[in-house]
């Protein structure tokens, strides 16, 4: 197999994101889960999210945005009473980090209406990797906006001033690397070819690291004491894009807010590594490229990391619990009171998917992240006060 004779795969041959994973791993040995999930959701050419929109009952999964416009409406009152505390600093970007179709920024730029000077000093900023989704943000957005719209790959392209930043479902498409413990130690878990598998149709599995270097090294010291076969997630690339924000909010005046699903108080051991498919589980190693991957995002160590870079940090608070205190019962009720009665029906199904504790209420969570001094801790953003 020398050179990767066997394998078909020369582009534009019918290869797929496996074959080439496949050659690599043949080339260069077993891969990190990260870098493995980092080609599966974002290789250029065959990475789930670069050819496809997977949103919605026809796709592979419903976000928050995409269930109601009451989501993105209230993130929209947050933004904008964030921006009015925050001293109204004039001209400012209005960022958003993985915007999917655009449904969250339209529905929250509506709600800022309420403030007309929110809207009139925002440049939306996206940062979007997707070409397929870049062009649905554009079809979404830029009749509200035209020219105040920019696109960006990275965080880092957004220019330097005053920011009001929005994440929703971003932090948990980000690598994570997993490490496991065995009676050895603790050892990287890596993506190798599994013997199983052929050249034409190739198949994945976990191995383990052989001489347990970056396994001992990523894992937290709160950590380090777990039983033998734990797997514990460590997600480097959340952390610097958290970080990142931090830097931005510690440069100017502003505030973010991250939603995600994950862990309020991480570190915890675990394998939540999971991907979907037709708004069903799949096995996570099958046909990269083909399915969503996510993982629960350690929100601890996002705010950490955010406080790294010099921001401060408010909650979290579960999802169900900040659109309560935001209003979201009210404006169901206001929605309902002009709507058909099978329109009611939605707007109430609606809404308890979203604050439902078996549904998204618990499991979501948000945290939110401001300039130094910006809130003082008795009068933190809307939402995030302590009960
Ligand atoms: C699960 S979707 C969430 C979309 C949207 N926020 C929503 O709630 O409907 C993740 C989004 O992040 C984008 N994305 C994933 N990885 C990215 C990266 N490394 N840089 C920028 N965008 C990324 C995807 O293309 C997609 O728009």
């Amino acid at each position: 197999m020398a050179g990767g004779e066997g394998i078909p795969g020369a582009p534009g041959n019918g290869e797929t994101l496996a074959h080439l994973l496949a050659r690599r791993i043949l080339l260069d040995g077993p891969l990190s889960v990260g870098a493995f999930m980092a080609e599966a959701l974002g290789h250029p050419r065959l990475g789930y999210y670069m050819r496809q929109d997977p949103f919605g009952v026809g796709g592979d999964f419903t976000t928050a945005p995409e269930i109601s416009q009451m989501f993105g409406e209230l993130v929209g009152l947050w933004c904008a009473e964030s921006w009015a505390r925050l001293g109204g600093p004039g001209p400012f970007h209005l960022v958003e980090v993985g915007p999917g179709r655009g449904t969250l920024m339209a529905d929250l730029l509506r709600a800022a209406a309420v403030l007309p000077l929110f809207r009139d000093n925002a440049t939306v900023h996206l940062v979007e990797t997707s070409p397929v989704l870049r062009e649905r943000q554009r079809q979404t957005l830029q009749p509200l906006l035209g020219d105040a719209l920019r696109w960006h790959d990275r965080l880092e392209e957004v220019p330097d001033g005053p920011t009001i930043l929005v994440a929703n479902e971003f932090f948990d498409a980000l690598p994570i690397r997993q490490v496991q413990k065995t009676a050895h130690g603790w050892f990287e878990r890596l993506v190798d070819i599994d013997p199983a598998g052929s050249a034409e149709e190739p198949r994945f599995r976990f191995v383990l690291e052989a001489f347990g270097s970056s396994g001992s090294r990523l894992v937290p010291d709160a950590l380090r004491d777990q039983p033998d076969g734990s797997v514990v997630e460590v997600s480097p690339a959340s952390q610097a894009v958290a970080r990142a924000i931090g830097a931005r909010l510690a440069a100017a005046p502003g505030a973010a807010l991250l939603i995600d699903y994950g862990y309020a108080y991480g570190p915890v051991a675990g394998d939540t590594l999971q991907a979907v498919r037709r708004h069903a589980f799949a096995p996570v190693l099958d046909a990269p490229g083909e399915a969503d991957l996510t993982a629960h995002v350690d929100f601890a160590a996002i705010a950490a990391a955010a406080r790294e870079g010099g921001a401060e940090s408010f909650g979290p608070v579960e999802q169900g619990e900040w659109l309560c205190r935001l209003g979201i019962r009210e404006r169901a009720a206001a929605l309902s009171a002009k709507a058909t009665p099978a329109q009611a029906r939605d707007i109430r199904a609606a809404l308890d998917r979203l604050i439902d504790p078996a549904q998204m209420g618990r499991l979501f969570k948000l945290i939110a992240l401001a300039s130094p001094g910006a809130f003082a801790r008795e009068t933190p953003p809307a939402g995030f006060e302590t009960p």
